[in-house]
């Protein structure tokens, strides 16, 4: 059996092989609320035989939302949408994850397909952001955040604690936290963002304080037998990236210590403008050295989306678990078709029962 079709066991749960849907944000909530659209997607993920299906990011507050259409878990109503979502997940042998996060100073921003930059300042559809300094993003993403204050910092943590209750009650059994891609947790830790002269700001140390302490209070009331993973980009590629890579490593091991059972590598995006190298399994290697140095399992996403990659990487142990995410968007039966180009016999196996019997001898 190829490397990649072995079952991952992360706490109590065990995924049927090591192909996650990373989250994706669909821009199709109203207010929040995630509706049909959101089940028949998360339906088709799981069913084509993913192991892991992780819900796309949703926000803890509604001012933490990328966009107005980004779904949200800062009510008891909203996060009961989601349980739909759950059974279907779990109907079709797949694990329900959801990656809850804050959009921080990248909040506010227009649907991909109408702009992909901030709602105009006049423009009654937009919202004020937060973030750690009152120092915009740039490029199509100008508008100039509120620095939060201490109040502010304990509120957030306060909402990623309620949203993670909230997670559990609708039946997730996998919570990712968004620690990444220059949203509130990442442009803590980035000193391009972060440039607050108080506790939560200076030292490496300082910048990671918020993020350690949330994942410390979510790992309070999330239950011990189920994975807990954060999201982080490790590096920018702005040319720092050795000392940056060495700080994200230093505080990847104190989540472990705090707890944190799995880490997804990813980049920063905390500034515009940088050189990032893209490229089939770009973050392969460094993914590698984070897994080694950190001691912990990591996952990956980026370019890992063709069978033939997806198995190397988990097979040569740079990662444990790879994030397969256009590629499932283009083929939901990406699991299916990869087993069946790595070799394996009855790759039909991959399917649930309605579908495997079928296509056993198709
Ligand atoms: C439509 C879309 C929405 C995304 N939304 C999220 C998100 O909610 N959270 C996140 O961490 N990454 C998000 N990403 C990034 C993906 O999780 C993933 O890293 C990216 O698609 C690269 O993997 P791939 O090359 O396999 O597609 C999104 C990507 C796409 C294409």
């Amino acid at each position: 059996m190829p490397a990649l079709f072995q079952p991952f066991k992360l706490k109590d749960v065990t995924l049927r092989n090591r192909i996650a849907v990373p989250p994706m944000c669909q821009y199709q909530a109203v207010d929040g609320r995630i509706n049909d659209w959101h089940l028949s997607h998360y339906a088709s993920m799981a069913r084509g035989g993913a192991g892991l299906v992780i819900v796309e990011a949703t926000a803890v507050a509604p001012e933490g939302r990328i966009t107005p259409g980004c779904a949200g878990i800062w009510s008891e109503e909203l996060a009961q949408a989601f349980a739909p979502v759950v059974r279907a997940i779990k109907a079709a042998g797949s694990v329900p994850g959801i990656q809850i996060g804050h959009a921080g100073r990248k909040a506010s921003a227009n649907l991909p397909w109408e702009g992909d930059d901030h709602i105009a300042e006049d423009d009654a559809r937009g919202w004020q952001t937060i973030a750690p300094s009152a120092i915009a993003y740039g490029a199509g993403l100008p508008k100039l955040p509120r620095a939060m204050t201490l109040d502010d910092i304990a509120r957030v943590r306060q909402n990623f604690v309620d949203a993670a209750l909230r997670a559990r009650e609708a039946g997730f059994e996998w919570l990712e936290l968004h620690f990444a891609h220059g949203y509130l947790a990442q442009s803590f830790f980035s000193a391009h963002s972060n440039q607050r002269d108080d506790i939560y700001g200076g030292s490496a140390e300082n910048r990671g304080r918020f993020l350690l302490e949330t994942l410390k209070a979510v790992r309070e009331v999330w239950p011990e037998n189920l994975p807990l993973t954060v999201r982080f980009g490790v590096l920018e590629y702005d040319g720092r990236d050795e000392q940056t890579l060495l700080e994200s490593i230093g505080l990847v091991a104190r989540f472990k210590t705090a707890g944190m059972d799995m880490i997804s590598v990813s980049v920063g995006f905390t500034i515009p403008g940088t050189s990032i190298p893209w490229g089939p399994a770009f973050l392969g290697p460094v993914a590698e050295r984070v897994r080694r140095e950190a001691g912990v399992p990591v996952s990956s996403a980026w370019g890992f989306g063709t069978p033939e990659i997806a198995e190397r990487v988990v097979k040569e142990q740079q990662l444990d678990v790879v994030m397969v995410g256009r590629a499932h968007l283009a083929n939901p039966h990406w699991a299916y078709f990869a087993a069946k180009e790595l070799g394996v016999e009855r790759a039909s196996w991959t399917l649930p029962a309605p579908y495997a019997h079928w296509l056993e001898r198709y």
